[in-house]
């Protein structure tokens, strides 16, 4: 069983959701009563896509999709795979990406790319939770983030390693 002890916490829950709740603030000013589709990034951006969704207030959709970028060790391979792409017609939509983190950047690019390369969307926008900005290969910054974090493989409120730990409530990283 893994317990805080195990885990540095770098966000408890509190400062998860205080920040996630501030983006949903600045969000709701940002689209006022326009529709908004948001699209999470599975499955690291499950936990903060649903708690973010809860404090949107215009009318919203949610879609799903799922990429890997990396396989079971620490590091980002910069290659990503399209495991499931399904996706409505989000011509003329309001689209905001929501992503647990965006470390190389090499999937933030490629889904951005991929959606203005299918779809000409009314807005295409990025939201992570967490930005790495010190790791970064390719030029992209997400428009809205909670944390800018520094170089730490972390885990928890949907990262995972090697498919744990995404249940865990707060964020941190494994003592070894
Ligand atoms: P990027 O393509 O290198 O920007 O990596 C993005 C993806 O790698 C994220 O969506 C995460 O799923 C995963 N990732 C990046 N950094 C971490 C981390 O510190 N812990 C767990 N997963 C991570
Ligand atoms: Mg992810």
């Amino acid at each position: 069983m893994i317990t805080e002890n195990d885990l540095k916490v770098l966000y408890d829950r509190e400062a998860i959701q205080s920040v996630i709740k501030k983006l949903g603030e600045v969000l709701n000013s940002s689209y006022g009563d326009d529709e908004l589709y948001i699209i999470c990034v599975l499955k690291g951006a499950v936990m903060f896509m649903t708690d973010l969704a809860k404090h949107l207030k215009m009318p919203l959709r949610m879609e799903f999709i799922r990429l890997s970028s990396y396989g079971s060790g620490f590091t980002s391979g910069g290659k990503v795979n399209a495991v499931d792409i399904s996706l409505p017609d989000l011509n003329d939509k309001n689209v905001l990406i929501v992503e647990d983190i965006i470390d190389t950047g090499h999937t933030a690019k490629f889904l951005m790319d991929f959606i203005r390369h299918n779809f000409k969307t009314k807005s295409l926008k990025f939201c992570s939770l967490l930005d790495k900005k010190v790791k970064r290969e390719v030029e992209i910054d997400p428009d809205y983030y909670g944390f800018e974090t520094e170089d730490k493989f972390l885990v928890g409120y949907g990262l995972d390693y090697d498919g744990y730990y995404r249940n865990l409530p707060y964020i941190g990283y494994i003592i070894t």
